[in-house]
């Protein structure tokens, strides 16, 4: 069987961005391949995280990707800090990164614009993602457009480290479909849609009461004209919401315009907030009750136990290339 690989960041709300580009996604692999979803806190604390808040914020994601779907007997489901192979691995990989290449990326280029100071964490940040990806010998990584680069730079890493040490790592492969990749932000639709927008109506919650979508949607902007016609070069705000559209429906875009055909912007509108409810209302239904449940720390606990049994031999194997002390095994490790 195939194995899968992704991860969310706990370090706020999650929106439409991160359910279309990643957790829907994840969902659809569940069925034939072998799943690992990580909720990655170590990524999380690059930038401060409120201690107090973290762990809500760390459960709510782990209990938005059960309500997105994801079912805890296909899939292991697991918070990265739990398992210590991650920045194990993220070390030795530092090693044969370059200093060159990360100051390369642009999502760091982007993060540290205009600050004075920023984390050596963040710097670090892609070789961590890379140790998420090859310690499961991972085959596909679902993620959306804007972690491309991410997943590209772990492949090189792999292949750096394979041809110094000899074969160690699987080649994983980006899975990164053209539609929905990059869903932009409502109020600028030159931006991808980001929780770390400080402008709320930017973005839509999945926790967004019903009262707010349809505000939100409202006040999207819009281009000119009247047309609903998906033109993303010409109109990137109104094929940005006929995108949501068509991922929340299922329709296609030729549907979409023939169905919109002599309508305006409004009707559209009001249209897309039913829609985008529809697909929400039983997200949010499906996270109360898991939270109810009481479910959620043994599900990770489970996963944890799995993902440190798989992680912690290729950890090994790792190590035995490197010539390092294997005087304690991972792999023995107790959890
Ligand atoms: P994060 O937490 O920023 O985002 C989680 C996932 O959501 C996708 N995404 C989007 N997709 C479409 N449109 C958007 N506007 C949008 N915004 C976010 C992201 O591409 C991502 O797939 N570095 C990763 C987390 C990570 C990871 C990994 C992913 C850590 N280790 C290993 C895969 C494999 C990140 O910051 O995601």
């Amino acid at each position: 069987m195939k194995r899968v690989f992704s991860g969310v960041q706990p370090s706020g709300v999650l929106h439409l961005g991160n359910y279309f580009g990643a957790i829907r996604r994840f969902v659809d692999f569940q069925d034939g391949y072998d799943c690992y979803y990580c909720i990655v806190d170590l990524h999380a604390i690059t930038v401060y995280q409120d201690p107090k808040e973290l762990p809500k914020q760390i459960q709510d994601t782990a209990l938005y990707y059960l309500a997105a779907g994801l079912d805890p007997k296909k899939t292991t489901l697991f918070v990265q800090s739990d398992v210590p192979c991650h920045a194990e691995l993220s070390w030795i990989l530092e090693c044969v990164a370059t200093f060159g290449e990360l100051s390369r990326m642009t999502q760091f280029k982007d993060k540290a614009e205009g600050k004075e100071s920023v984390s050596a964490g963040l710097f670090t940040y892609p070789v961590l993602m890379a140790a998420d990806i090859l310690l499961y010998d991972t085959d596909i990584v679902p993620v959306g457009e804007d972690q491309k680069q991410h997943v590209e730079l772990c492949r090189d890493l792999a292949e750096r480290f394979n041809s110094r040490y000899g074969e160690t790592f699987k080649m994983p492969e980006p899975f990164i479909p053209q539609f929905g990749s990059r869903i932009k932000s409502l109020q600028d639709p030159n931006k991808k849609m980001s929780k770390s927008d400080p402008d709320p109506n930017s973005y839509i919650s999945l926790d967004d009461p019903k009262d707010e979508i349809v505000k939100k949607i409202r006040r999207a902007v819009t281009d000119s004209g009247r047309e609903i016609i998906y033109l993303p070069e010409e109109k990137p705000a109104i094929a940005n919401l006929m995108t949501i559209y068509a991922l929340c429906t299922g329709k296609s875009l030729p549907e979409i315009e023939q169905h919109f055909s002599g309508k305006g912007y409004a009707d559209f509108k009001k249209d897309l907030a039913d829609v985008v409810i529809q697909e929400l209302m039983p997200v949010q239904e499906r996270y109360k009750d898991y939270r109810n449940s009481g479910d959620l720390p043994h599900i990770l606990r489970e996963g944890a136990v799995k993902a440190n049994q798989v992680s912690s031999g290729v950890l090994k194997r790792a190590k035995e290339r490197l010539g390092l002390s294997l005087l304690i095994d991972p792999t023995q490790r107790k959890f």
